[in-house]
């Protein structure tokens, strides 16, 4: 068996060894492709291959067409809006994604984003603190409720709203549940997105929504850039000068979005949430066997489509 490794965006080095070895364990074959910069490299790397382990890559119906061998996608990582579900399906491959692997990482970089924003970027004037700040976490998965730990220790005040989770869950951990992204974010000065990228929140944190929020508010983004309406949030941050935006997805706007609000927006150069070596090993590693698993046992565990 064939396996490769189609990161644009590389793991830690140690992730690699360590997926290698799981591979190496159970008698497969590994190929890596790694930094990729154009389309044609991916297409010619899973010609031959049964399985692939992604992150955001692309996977299209191009790569599907190309993939004749292919029996399984594992994207090692939670959100699995950069695979083609229907087309996967249509060519009987298993798509699986490895939820909770790399939560806690992207959870902290949303905890610094938030005291980066507190601190006035670091610029040397006088910030505020996170204690006894009101801070909505919309939607409470993996990294919601990691969010909500990390939270915790600042001693901020907690509150969530999440469509699908019972309230009794969210709130068993000291956290208040609302009943509407209205309330969330009318009540909370700091929001934190954890939602996915789906038809139905493509473009839903809009203008009215987000002007819902009291004074200093400060948006996080660590989710993904596609469910920001981004015309509106500049229409916005021009009508409201207390607004900070900061997240860790770079927006299509961010030329406009930086010359028009250099002291209250931010963003990191490429979506680095679960960049870590102890995200990439999680989740590179349970990919991985997951795949074995799938291939040795067809065990099918983890599977989106
Ligand atoms: C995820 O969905 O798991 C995160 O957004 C991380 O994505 P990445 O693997 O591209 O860093």
């Amino acid at each position: 068996m064939k396996i490769l490794i189609a990161t644009e965006k590389p793991f830690a080095t140690e992730a690699v060894k360590g997926i290698q070895q799981v591979f190496g364990n159970a008698g497969m074959e590994t190929s890596l492709l790694e930094k990729y910069t154009a389309k044609a490299q991916l297409l010619e790397a899973v010609k031959q291959v049964d399985a692939i382990i992604i992150r955001s890559d692309i996977i299209d119906a191009d790569v599907f067409e190309a993939a004749q061998n292919l029996k399984i996608v594992v994207r090692a990582g939670a959100g699995y809006d950069n695979v083609d579900l229907e087309t996967a399906t249509a060519h009987n491959v298993v798509v699986m994604n490895t939820p909770g692997q790399n939560s806690n990482a992207v959870a902290e970089l949303a905890a610094g984003l938030m005291v980066y924003a507190a601190r006035n970027f670091y610029d040397g004037t006088s910030g505020s603190e996170l204690m006894g700040k009101k801070l909505g976490i919309h939607a409470y998965g993996n990294v919601g409720r990691n969010v909500a730990r990390i939270a915790k220790g600042f001693g901020m005040e907690l509150y969530a709203y999440d469509a699908f989770c019972p309230a009794g869950i969210i709130e068993n951990e000291g956290v208040k549940a609302l009943s509407s992204a209205e309330e969330l974010y009318e009540t909370c000065q700091y929001v934190s997105l954890h939602i996915p990228a789906t038809p139905a929140t493509k473009n839903s944190i809009n203008y009215a929504l987000l002007n819902r929020m009291p004074g200093k508010a400060v948006l996080i983004n660590t989710a993904r850039k596609e469910v920001i309406h981004e015309a509106e949030l500049v229409e916005l941050m021009e009508d409201r000068p207390d607004f900070k935006y900061l997240t860790d997805i770079v927006p299509g706007n961010d030329a406009e979005m930086k010359a028009k609000f250099p002291k209250r927006y931010f963003t990191t150069p490429k979506k680095m949430g679960a960049q870590t070596t102890e995200a990439n090993n999680n989740a590179g590693i349970a990919a991985a066997n997951q795949i074995a698993g799938f291939l040795l046992k067809g065990d099918t565990k983890f599977r989106v489509n």
